[in-house]
């Protein structure tokens, strides 16, 4: 097993609040593997992917650490892609498709403007928007929520990152997209050997995918492992809430994919 980051007594609270959104957090992060991150609404989980990403804002009290096997944190757009909730928060309403993905490219990877063009061709071909020529020169108004989703995961990826945010990044999709952009995630993870932080409140869906799950609830990592054994033998009673929650998580076939 590879770490890639191991995050020690962690805590985070923002300007003005009296409780911390995350507490005393422990957690490693293993080199190419799918993490999911699961919990309910403000238990902690943008919190937490923004520490990593280097993305808290400013005026916030922390302490604890992270200690990234490199000796440096990932530089966000080169080393690590952010791909946000909703997709117009990554994307600039001026500029076309084209130019936002290839921006990327440009700046991280040293390639032309002419490359870097090819390149965010090949990153929309590669997330599987119909008719990428086309949506080269659209403007993220022009699309749909899920083709500007996908958009948004190209341009996170265009600088080849070893690392993949994904902060709720299907939640607002229907559920045939949702399905769509995890299975594409899963694609480049295995390909890319990329290593994937996906946030989510859906339990089902993680568990679809995930390598390993981890549980927070109101800003404490109440439980984490294997996604097949924490699906199929729970210690935490929330955790157990959340399995019973979902009735087609006990079905024979994920059970049996837990190898149990
Ligand atoms: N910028 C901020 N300023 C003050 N408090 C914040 C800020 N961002 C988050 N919080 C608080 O920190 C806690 C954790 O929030 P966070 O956004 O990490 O939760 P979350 O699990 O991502 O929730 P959601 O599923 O709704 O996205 C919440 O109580 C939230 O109100
Ligand atoms: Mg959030």
């Amino acid at each position: 097993m590879n770490r890639l980051c191991e995050i020690r007594d962690l805590s985070v609270t923002y300007r003005g609040q009296a409780v911390p959104a995350l507490d005393r957090i422990e957690l490693d992060i293993v080199t190419g593997e799918r993490l999911a991150i699961i919990g309910e609404s403000g238990s902690g989980k943008s919190t937490l992917a923004r520490g990593i990403a280097g993305l808290l804002p400013p005026g916030i009290r922390l302490s604890g650490e992270m200690r990234w096997s490199s000796g440096q944190a990932p530089a966000p757009g080169r080393d690590l892609g952010f791909v946000f909730q909703d997709p117009s928060a990554s994307l600039n309403p001026v500029l076309t498709i084209g130019e936002q993905v290839a921006e990327g490219a440009r700046r991280h990877l040293g390639l032309s403007w002419k490359e870097a063009h090819a390149h965010a061709l090949r990153m929309l071909e590669r997330v599987h928007i119909p008719q990428p020529g086309k949506v080269m020169n659209a403007f993220p108004h022009q699309l749909s929520g899920g083709q500007r989703q996908r958009v948004a995961i190209a341009a996170a990826l265009a600088a080849k990152p070893g690392i993949l945010i994904a902060d709720e990044a299907t939640s607002a999709l229907d559920m045939v997209v949702q399905a769509q952009i995890v299975s594409l995630l899963d694609e480049l993870v295995r390909e890319a050997g990329m290593t994937l932080i996906f946030i989510t409140h859906d339990i089902a869906l993680a568990s679809g995918f995930a390598d390993r799950v981890a549980i927070f609830k109101d800003g404490r990592l109440v439980e984490t492992g294997p996604t097949g054994a924490v699906l199929a033998s729970p210690r935490e009673a929330y955790t157990k809430t959340l399995i019973a929650s979902h009735r087609d998580l006990t079905t024979p076939p994920l059970i049996r994919e837990a190898g149990l």
